[in-house]
């Protein structure tokens, strides 16, 4: 074979195995300086040209780059290093985690000429299950195991469920209209069509929730959340006996998924409402800052929960309403978790309720 040939064919071998690679790829020199990224690298990190010329700590957050030196230490020392958990700066300001693994590249006397990196995007199972390099965030290992599981289990039933139970609901509207009814049949029509409106309410909220996929983190400030929330709930509470208080301090802003914590401070301002039954009652939503990170609370005086309540709460389909999920604070830790966070509970029946979440990443 002619030199020229073998060229030709490296240089084709090289298209598939880098430009074209599923696996993202970015070359850096040895002062981290990058040389070349494939298709695969840009599109994970959400950049449409070339990132050639840009230094790779330019994707690392101030805080983080003595993590990045670890990393690159780790590197240098055994030449190749795997899944390393790592949050990069991604288009638009962004943060998304990765996992990094990295490979010296060395020239034939052994000399540092560079590194491979790659990187892959982890689910949050891997995540959870990966043990921490001692790198820079605690994370916490829930449950996220199960609420990927549910996620897929959803998309591939939740729509074929959906239709049966549509039909169930409205065909026990259709009898229950039935002017001929007695009594008891007219009862259990309802209890049909209250329970197939629940069932479909759940199948919503998984749908809405393995759609929307894992937590897109941006700069955000917690107040406006909670802001967006109490004109929400503010207006339907106007004629009841609920009073709706807000503490709002001055805040840094945070890492986080608007929608989804916009949907938590919803659902724990309506637990609330729902613990006061017909009582009076006032619920207060605070923001503060402590040497902890950023925290929200919402605190009620409503019927409060028992130790057997509180140890189950946290189970997916835990209710002990007719109409609920028992979804809203399953989901609600999942997505504190996402944010590296957490969510914790207090309560005393027949006392009240102080619900807390804890936003660790300032911006
Ligand atoms: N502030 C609170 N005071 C008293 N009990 C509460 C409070 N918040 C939650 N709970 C209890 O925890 C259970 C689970 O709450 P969660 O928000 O997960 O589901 P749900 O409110 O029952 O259903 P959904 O959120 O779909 O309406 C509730 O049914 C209720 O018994
Ligand atoms: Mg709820």
């Amino acid at each position: 074979m002619k030199k020229s040939e073998l060229k030709e064919i490296k240089d084709v071998l090289f298209e598939n195995l880098f430009s074209r690679a599923v696996e993202k790829y970015i070359v850096l020199d040895s002062s981290f300086d990058i040389l070349m990224s494939n298709g695969a690298a840009l599109g994970v990190l959400g950049y449409p040209a070339d990132i050639s010329g840009r230094n790779f700590k330019s994707f690392v957050m101030e805080k983080d780059l003595p993590e990045f030196d670890k990393f690159i230490e780790a590197v240098n020392a055994s030449d190749v290093v795997k899944n390393f958990k790592f949050y990069l700066l991604t288009s638009g300001g962004a943060i998304s985690r990765f996992f990094l693994s990295g490979t010296a590249l060395r020239a034939g006397n052994g000399v540092m000429e560079g590194y491979l990196i790659s990187l892959s995007v982890s689910n949050p199972q891997e995540w959870a299950s990966l043990k921490d390099h001692g790198m820079f965030f605690q994370f916490i290992t829930r449950k996220l195991g199960k609420l990927t599981s549910l996620g897929k289990l959803t998309s591939v039933f939740a729509h074929d469920i959906k239709s049966p139970i549509h039909v169930i609901y409205s065909t026990a509207q259709l009898m229950n209209s039935n002017a001929k009814l007695d009594e008891n049949t007219r009862e259990s029509f309802a209890v049909i069509e209250r329970n197939a409106s629940r069932a479909s309410r759940i199948i919503k909220t998984l749908m809405d929730f393995s759609k929307s996929g894992l937590c897109q983190l941006r700069p955000g400030n917690l107040n406006e959340v909670v802001e967006n929330n109490m004109e929400m709930l503010g207006t339907s509470l106007k004629t009841s006996k609920i009073s709706l208080k807000k503490e709002l301090g001055k805040l840094p802003e945070v890492y986080l998924d608007a929608n989804y914590v916009s949907s938590i401070v919803y659902n724990l301002i309506t637990n609330s409402i729902e613990a006061m039954g017909e009582a009076e009652g006032t619920i207060t939503v605070k923001t503060f800052k402590d040497e902890e990170g950023v925290k929200l609370s919402v605190e009620d005086n409503g019927c409060g929960m028992d130790e057997t309540l509180l140890s189950n709460l946290f189970q997916p389909f835990f209710t002990t309403k007719e109409a609920g999920t028992g979804l809203g604070l399953y989901l609600a830790r999942q997505v504190m978790g996402e944010h590296s966070g957490d969510l914790r509970i207090e309560s005393r029946k027949k006392e009240g309720t102080l619900v807390t979440l804890v936003f660790k990443r300032t911006v």
